[in-house]
């Protein structure tokens, strides 16, 4: 049977889906839509010259994101100018203090390296032995050796958070506890969130691996200053020990990991744990009904599997993570379009 020219157009455009990644990390390298004023116009010729490349290739460039809603592509006006283009919500959303940093979060060298290797990841991992694989599990030790590009990932992480942390916040009870404790808490933007609307909690640790601690504390003056001695920064990892608080935050930490990762992380944990304090985990849940409406989730999962060996979990998945600690679900709190709260407590057998 012949193939349908349909199948065959859509394989083009899966395809072309690096091209257009590729095309949107270099314009948000290039800084191309913080040149546009967000209610302007500008031809790509003169943003050509603020940003130093061919007017000829910039204006393709733009001319082929304009195709996939990034920057609208105007008529020529009277006065004969050319090669106009404005903004569309995608490319406001592409301004540095938008979205941007993710986007070149997403195209780092470190992180676009990973991507030659994924057939690799597929075809040389054996995941049975309990161990993981070991091509892709070095993620976050690589960002380590390469400072410049780990703080523009925690940029990226802080691009999304920042977006939806009033949101979260706003869904999330904290009022119950003193000390809350942010593991992988990258800038910690959620925790600044979280302590300007929850007063009753005294202090607020941001932990993080020590480079990156570092590097925000100079990064981020404003952040320490306002919420005065409530935020502190701690360094450290996860894989050794953390600090002792009543509430631990793992937002987006557990599906960059593989499953045996995933328990060290959330078992040194429970070693700073009190009988009474809880782990927040905020992470999008995999549904276990074959719908469309998860694909995102199931596309991230592909993302982290490449990255670092991770993986978004089910609900049930998560349970038995839990189970190997010695914790269990206490509640789960579903948020549309944002990742779930999954509250984890020490399981009643083993609360003395
Ligand atoms: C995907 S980011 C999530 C950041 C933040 N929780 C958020 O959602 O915006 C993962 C974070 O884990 C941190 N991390 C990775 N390995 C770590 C370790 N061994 N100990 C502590 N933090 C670590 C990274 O530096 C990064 O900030």
């Amino acid at each position: 049977m012949e193939t349908p020219f349909k199948a065959v157009g859509k394989l083009v455009d899966i395809v072309n889906g690096m091209a257009k990644s590729r095309a949107l990390y270099t314009v948000a390298q290039l800084n191309v839509a913080n040149c546009i004023e967000p209610n302007g116009r500008m031809s790509s010729d003169q943003i050509a010259k603020q940003v130093h490349c061919d007017p000829s290739i910039l204006y393709r460039l733009m001319r082929a994101l304009s195709q996939v809603g990034v920057f609208r592509e105007c008529e020529d006006d009277e006065s004969g100018a050319s090669h106009m283009f404005e903004h569309t919500e995608e490319s406001i959303a592409m301004r540095n203090e938008n979205f941007g940093n993710f986007v070149l979060a997403t195209g780092l060298p470190t992180v676009f390296k990973t991507w030659e290797l994924f057939p690799e990841v597929v075809t040389k991992s054996d995941l049975s032995t309990g161990s993981g694989n070991t091509i892709s599990n070095k993620f976050f030790e690589e960002l380590e050796q390469r400072q410049e590009e780990a703080l523009v990932f925690g940029k990226g992480m802080t691009a999304i958070t920042y977006k939806i942390a009033p949101l979260l916040v706003a869904q999330s009870d904290y009022s119950q506890f003193d000390t809350v404790v942010d593991v992988g808490g990258s800038e910690g933007i959620l925790l600044s969130e979280i302590l300007k609307v929850n007063k009753n909690i005294k202090l607020g640790i941001n932990f993080d691996l020590p480079r990156l601690i570092e590097k925000f504390q100079t990064s981020m003056p404003e952040r320490t200053a306002q919420l005065n001695a409530r935020f502190k920064d701690v360094s450290g990892s996860f894989f050794e020990s953390v600090p002792t608080g009543d509430c631990f935050i793992l937002k987006s930490i557990l599906h960059d990991w593989s499953d045996q990762c995933a328990k060290d992380i959330l078992c040194t944990v429970v070693r700073s744990m009190k009988p009474s304090s809880k782990i927040y985990l905020y992470e999008f849940l995999v549904n276990n009904e074959k719908n469309e409406k998860q694909s995102p989730v199931v596309w991230m999962d592909i993302r982290m599997l490449n990255y670092n060996d991770g993986k978004e979990r089910t609900l049930k998945e998560y349970q038995s993570l839990a189970t190997e600690c010695g914790l269990e679900v206490e509640r789960v709190v579903s948020m549309e379009m944002l990742p779930s709260l999954i509250i984890l407590v020490k399981a009643t057998a083993t609360t003395s």
